[in-house]
């Protein structure tokens, strides 16, 4: 682990019903969770009120995506400010996930994950940013440009660092059971804090938790947790098993 404070994230992505959604949140409830940790689930929107009602305070909730601006007519969109995201107990919200990337087609090229940073950090949403290549760019040798052209875009839209966590998640690892190794994991985080001396400040280097996301579990998060430049994690699959993700959460060392 680096310096800041650890931090896991559990991506529950579009998975649970409302009774599975229950007994995870039991589970989160009874388990024991290390102090020094910020955790966060985030569960989908239609289940945020559920589990706002019932999580213990102990854990942060965090949005999946919000809408780039102000709401108004747009038809199934979900407005980051007080009104809906954060008047439901959000204080968080993922933005830049892959799978959004990919699958729905967001990009960097039209700001709009950009727009959606700055906005949500205008209306006081701390923002999970996530990045990371795909396995044809990491087999290309184009996993560095990737991450920093994602970074870019990011940084074009963010004033302060101070409310923003990045996620590294490499496709090919996340939902594939392949989780990268320790030191592919730490090359990267390596070179993004690189990236941010270069580019934005040394001070914003040390200060920046940068978490490592893709088919992270209870078995291998321990050898992760101890690179140097690994923050913490973003979990997806093995955050919808409450005693597995506290093992996760509590694999700082
Ligand atoms: O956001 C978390 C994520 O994409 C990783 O998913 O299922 O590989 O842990 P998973």
């Amino acid at each position: 682990a680096g310096t800041g404070k650890f931090f896991v994230g559990g991506n529950w992505k579009c998975n649970g019903t409302k009774d599975s959604i229950s007994k995870l949140v039991a589970d989160l409830n009874n388990a024991k969770l290390e102090n020094d940790v910020d955790v966060v689930v985030a569960p989908p929107f239609i289940y945020i009120d559920q589990v706002n009602n019932l999580l213990t305070d102990r854990i942060d909730i965090s949005a999946q995506n919000c809408w780039v601006g102000k709401g108004g007519a747009f038809t199934g969109e979900i407005r980051s400010r007080a009104e809906q995201l954060m008047d439901m107990g959000c204080k968080w919200v993922i933005l830049g996930h892959s799978e959004r990337r990919h699958i729905i087609g967001e990009d960097d090229q039209v700001p709009f994950i950009g727009k959606k940073t700055s906005y949500a950090l205008s209306q006081n949403l701390k923002v999970i940013a996530c990045i990371g290549e795909k396995l044809e760019e990491r087999e290309a040798g184009k996993t560095f440009d990737v991450c920093f052209q994602q970074m870019q875009a990011f940084a074009d839209s963010i004033t302060s660092w101070e409310n923003v966590v990045i996620a590294y998640e490499p496709v090919w690892a996340i939902g594939t059971g392949k989780v990268a190794t320790p030191e592919q994991a730490q090359e990267v985080h390596v070179a993004v804090r690189d990236w941010f001396k270069k580019n934005i400040s040394a001070e914003v280097a040390s200060s920046t938790r940068i978490i490592y996301g893709g088919s992270v579990n209870g078995s291998n998060c321990s050898e992760l947790a101890k690179q140097g430049d690994i923050d913490g994690f973003l979990v997806g699959g093995a955050s919808l098993k409450g005693p597995e993700f506290a093992t996760i959460v509590n694999s700082v060392t």
